[in-house]
């Protein structure tokens, strides 16, 4: 049996909070990055998971999380418990980062406990809580308790946005769309099991990458937008049962422009069916692609092939993005260990911003597409 895990000086102590079923959840990915080694600031310790080690233990998913946890647990030494409040006291000279990847729900919940049980920074997956009213206390609790919330906007670090912004600053007359896309069936039991499963709707859930980009670089905030305007022709909101039958609303594909204020414009355009290849274009003024780059690119496709041989039905975007994951986590996790600032890493305040943004949009696009 390996001891249990502990930091070297320079890393910091993680706690990964909701790790989910390996080869779907977003927090078994983070924890195989940070057991291959691949976040030099990061050590993976511990690991909270309130369903699978709870009532969830016996049904889907359960018994493969039990066997990744066994192995976790004999190979690297981590320590596996069902809830925060089971965690060790936090030992002398270590920083502990709870990684907080629970469902939407219940992230608030989990980061009161995270800070609780002593962890100095939180990285919180997109969006952070389902509501502005519950981020936007948790933004305060944490500054009151001397926290910082660093979240987990992965696209903020993404090559396709920065060559695409690069390339827009060239130009005279660029006017960037930042495209995403899933791979779910465009079926109505595919979309609605989407539906239901991301409650939170599609803005809030998936689009909520792109609107961060546009808080975080094109000055959009709800003050600031000037105008909205949905392309009705590629747009589409359904309605669609989900599993527990009962009705969920939601776009399967939206696109929209946002002119701001002081002069800025940009769109979206996100599809729930549209493929695993996300990208960003700019046109000018005529319409004409000036230039488009996609996630993953020639250079990313060897490594995402490398990783679908390795975790074969794994969730695909694990793999496109599979570099972003590690620099956003190195970059919290050094944060946390020695001070050192987390470069262009999107704070909570963004994550407030951004999803106030969501919530304005989300009736108004409703609204335009009716
Ligand atoms: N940055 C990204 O690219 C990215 C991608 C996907 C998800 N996320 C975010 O990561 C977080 C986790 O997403 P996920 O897709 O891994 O969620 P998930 O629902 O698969 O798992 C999250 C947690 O939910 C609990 N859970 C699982 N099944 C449950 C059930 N049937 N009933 C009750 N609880 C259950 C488990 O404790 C699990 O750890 C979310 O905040 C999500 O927005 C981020």
């Amino acid at each position: 049996m390996t001891a249990q895990a502990t930091p070297s000086k320079d890393q910091a102590e993680v706690v990964l909070v909701g790790c989910g079923c390996p080869l779907r959840g977003m927090g078994w990915y983070h924890g195989v990055q940070m057991l291959n080694d691949e976040v030099p600031h990061a050590k993976l310790c511990h690991v909270v998971e309130p369903w699978f080690l709870g009532p969830g233990a016996e049904g889907p998913g359960g018994p493969e999380f039990g066997d990744f946890a066994k192995k976790a647990e004999a190979d690297h030494g981590v320590g596996f418990h069902k809830s925060l409040a089971d965690l060790p006291p936090v030992a002398d000279g270590v920083k502990r980062l709870a990684l907080i990847s629970g469902r939407t729900v219940d992230n608030p919940r989990l980061m009161s406990e995270a800070i609780a049980a002593g962890c100095t920074t939180i990285y919180l997956e997109k969006p952070g809580a389902p509501t502005v009213a519950e981020l936007e206390a948790m933004k305060n609790e944490a500054a009151n308790k001397d926290v910082t919330v660093l979240m987990g906007y992965n696209k903020n670090v993404c090559k396709y946005v920065s060559k695409t912004r690069d390339f827009a600053a060239s130009c005279d007359d660029g006017h960037v769309t930042f495209v995403s896309n899933n791979t779910y069936e465009p079926t109505a039991e595919s979309l609605g099991e989407c539906f239901e499963r991301n409650a939170e709707g599609m803005l809030k859930n998936m689009a909520i990458h792109e609107l961060a980009l546009l808080v975080s670089f094109y000055d959009v905030s709800v003050d600031n937008i000037e105008s909205v305007v949905a392309d009705k022709d590629y747009s589409s909101m359904q309605t669609l049962k989900g599993p527990s039958g009962k009705d969920w609303t939601d776009f399967d594909k939206i696109k929209f422009t946002i002119k701001t204020k002081t002069g800025k414009s940009v769109s979206v355009q996100a599809d729930r069916c549209g493929g695993d290849v996300s990208y960003a274009t700019v046109t000018n003024s005529a319409g004409d692609e000036l230039f488009r780059y996609n996630m993953p690119d020639e250079d990313d496709k060897a490594n995402v092939k490398r990783l679908e041989e390795k975790y074969p039905g794994a969730m695909p975007y694990f793999f496109s993005q599979d570099p972003d994951y590690i620099t956003v986590k190195d970059r919290v996790a050094a944060f946390c260990a020695t001070g050192e600032e987390a470069k262009g890493i999107a704070t909570i305040e963004i994550a407030c911003e951004t999803l106030k943004v969501a919530e304005y949009l989300v009736p108004v696009l409703q609204e335009q597409l009716k």
